[in-house]
């Protein structure tokens, strides 16, 4: 049964808006972000949004509502109550472009920092056969859509611009942890992980994994195992060797 919806949304930049008040049609079955279409189509033609696939798996439509970082494709209306104020503002992390749309280039700028898989100079194709547990360790890391709303809720950045330069944050932290994991990668990643990218900043909250879309257990399954083995590295550099000598 359709209803209309009480919609509180970010209209401005970088420099100044505010929350502008609208009174949206909203139908069974429908989605934030078709309300935001639907706001786009009747009352605000001039109205900034990213999206791409309304499926979850383009990672583009992030933004928060009511104050919780969330993919706005797949944040059901259900979840509100037919007389609750929706109010939707662009993530707090990164600069505004306009309204809901936000600059993200920090996070590819922190991609491009992370030196790419290094496997030994000698390998040859058909020299290594991959074992299924190696695979798998990785597998759930590259489930990651992109829509760095990980990035956006950590709190070393997200009240504090000038921690950008020293931290990946959440997102790259867990890609150097999946190439730290690969057998075959040769490259010491526990001193960039600690020296360039900022993993000492990490004081495991655990809110990255809370909000990942993808349920990748960011925090159990990469943070805290890179944060073991910089430790090791850190104590006891025969077991870091050792490690990357047997390491299958
Ligand atoms: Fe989004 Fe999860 Fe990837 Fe972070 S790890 S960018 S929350 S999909
Ligand atoms: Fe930030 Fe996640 Fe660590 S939210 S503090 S990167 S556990
Ligand atoms: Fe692609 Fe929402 S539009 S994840």
């Amino acid at each position: 049964m359709g209803y209309d919806a009480h919609f509180r949304v970010w209209r401005g930049d970088d420099d100044k808006g505010e929350l502008q008040d609208y009174t949206v049609e909203v139908n069974e079955g429908e989605v934030v972000l078709d309300i935001i279409h639907r706001l786009q189509a009747t009352q605000a033609p001039d109205l900034a949004v990213r999206w791409n696939c309304k499926a979850g798996k383009c990672g583009s439509c992030s933004a928060e509502v009511n104050g919780r970082p969330r993919l706005m494709c797949m944040t059901r209306m259900s979840t509100f109550a037919a007389d609750e104020v929706v109010t939707v503002t662009p993530m707090r992390t990164f600069p505004v472009i306009r309204d809901l749309v936000t600059d993200v280039s920090f996070n590819y700028q922190k991609a491009r920092e992370i030196p790419s898989f290094t496997p030994p100079a000698d390998l040859k194709p058909g020299d290594y056969r991959m074992q299924q547990r190696d695979v798998e360790r990785s597998q759930e890391f590259r489930k990651c859509i992109e829509c760095f709303l990980c990035q956006n809720t950590c709190h070393v950045v997200r009240d504090h611009e000038d921690n950008k330069n020293a931290f990946a944050g959440p997102r790259y932290l867990m890609r150097v942890a999946e190439l730290e994991m690969h057998p075959l990668d040769v490259a010491d990643r526990r001193e960039m992980a600690q020296e360039e990218f900022g993993l000492g900043y990490c004081n495991i909250t655990k809110c990255c994994t809370e909000v990942c879309p993808e349920h990748i257990k960011i925090t159990d399954n990469a943070l805290i195992p890179m944060k073991e083995r910089v430790v090791d590295r850190k104590y006891d550099p025969v077991v870091w060797l050792g490690n990357k000598l047997f390491r299958r």
